[in-house]
């Protein structure tokens, strides 16, 4: 059963052609209106379901929207709204979506929700984000960054700010795509010490440097996101702004980094917080064609979980 639950338990040589997978199937479509079908209809005749346990623009749409033009159908159920949040097991929720649905894609708090789903789902699950990582999300940064500035392997990127669920993301990608990657915040917001060891188990670079400035020198993409994630508690914010303050993305800071350095955020952002406004809608930001890219990079991972 091919699940798409992270980057680093999915073959390299898998990720690499679903990146490529994923610029094919965009370049066929540019241009076109976004209803079209697109032309082998790889989804014909299937039904996802869409999960929510937290809230969603992008994966929620670009999930659905990616379905669609594939030919196939979605529903969107909110976690609060299903038994699930009332009760019923994971184990027999995946059992029973199964019987109805071709494939499963969810969003959650806790990590061990998506993995009992796809313990027990006989259709493919794919992690939508949990507190712990998002993988879809890296997929389609990669696909931006090749686009922009060619193949990512062996390029400087710099994560700022909360060792998050999607920096994670990163440190799996790093190992996998063959990046090095620095990461500039407080030692207490950390990324967790188990996936700093896998990406550099792996053999790639990993740097944790708490001076701002010194870690972006030589960036060729420069990262930044929220300081504060969905499953934290907003009671964190306070303290949270003060120690992550020195690490805001502007443009004094973007101007440490390679001249032709890219900028992602994978949104929602907080302008004035973790990014300014003229770094987020500067010619260097790439943020909107990383939200596109979702749509695409996700198409790829939806046709490879169906052996398409
Ligand atoms: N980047 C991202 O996953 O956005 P949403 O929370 O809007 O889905
Ligand atoms: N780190 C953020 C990403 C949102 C897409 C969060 O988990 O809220």
């Amino acid at each position: 059963m091919n699940h798409f639950l992270d980057i680093h338990k999915t073959g390299a040589d898998d990720l690499r052609g679903m990146i490529d997978t994923a610029k094919r199937i965009k370049n066929a479509r540019a241009g076109l209106p976004k209803g079209t079908p697109d032309e082998d209809q790889a989804l014909k005749n299937h039904m996802v379901a869409l999960i929510f346990e937290k809230p969603s623009t992008r994966t929620r749409v670009s999930f659905d929207v990616g379905v669609r033009q594939m030919g196939g159908q979605t529903m969107v159920l909110s976690g609060s709204d299903m038994q699930l949040g009332h009760g019923e097991t994971i184990a027999d929720t995946a059992r029973v979506l199964s019987r109805y649905v071709d494939m499963i894609m969810i969003r959650t708090f806790d990590e061990t929700t998506l993995l009992e789903m796809a313990e027990y789902a006989s259709v493919p699950v794919i992690n939508g984000l949990t507190d712990r990582t998002h993988p879809c999300q890296i997929m389609a940064d990669v696909l931006t960054f090749e686009e922009h500035s060619g193949p990512i392997s062996g390029k400087k990127v710099v994560w700022t700010g909360d060792g998050n669920n999607v920096c994670a993301s990163f440190l799996h990608a790093a190992g996998q795509f063959g990046f090095d990657l620095t990461i500039t915040g407080p030692d207490s917001l950390a990324p967790e010490a188990e996936f700093v060891g896998w990406a550099r188990d792996k053999g790639v670079r990993i740097t944790l440097e708490p001076d701002a400035a010194k870690a972006v020198i030589g960036a060729d993409l420069v990262v930044a996101d929220t300081w504060i994630s969905m499953h934290d508690s907003q009671s964190k914010r306070e303290r949270r702004h003060n120690q992550l303050r020195p690490y805001q993305v502007n443009a004094e800071l973007m101007a440490q980094a390679n001249p032709d350095a890219i900028f992602m955020h994978c949104l929602p952002a907080h302008r004035g917080e973790e990014a300014t406004n003229e770094v987020m809608d500067s010619a260097q930001s790439v943020v909107f064609d990383e939200a596109e890219n979702r749509l695409h990079a996700q198409k790829a991972i939806m046709r490879w979980c169906l052996g398409k």
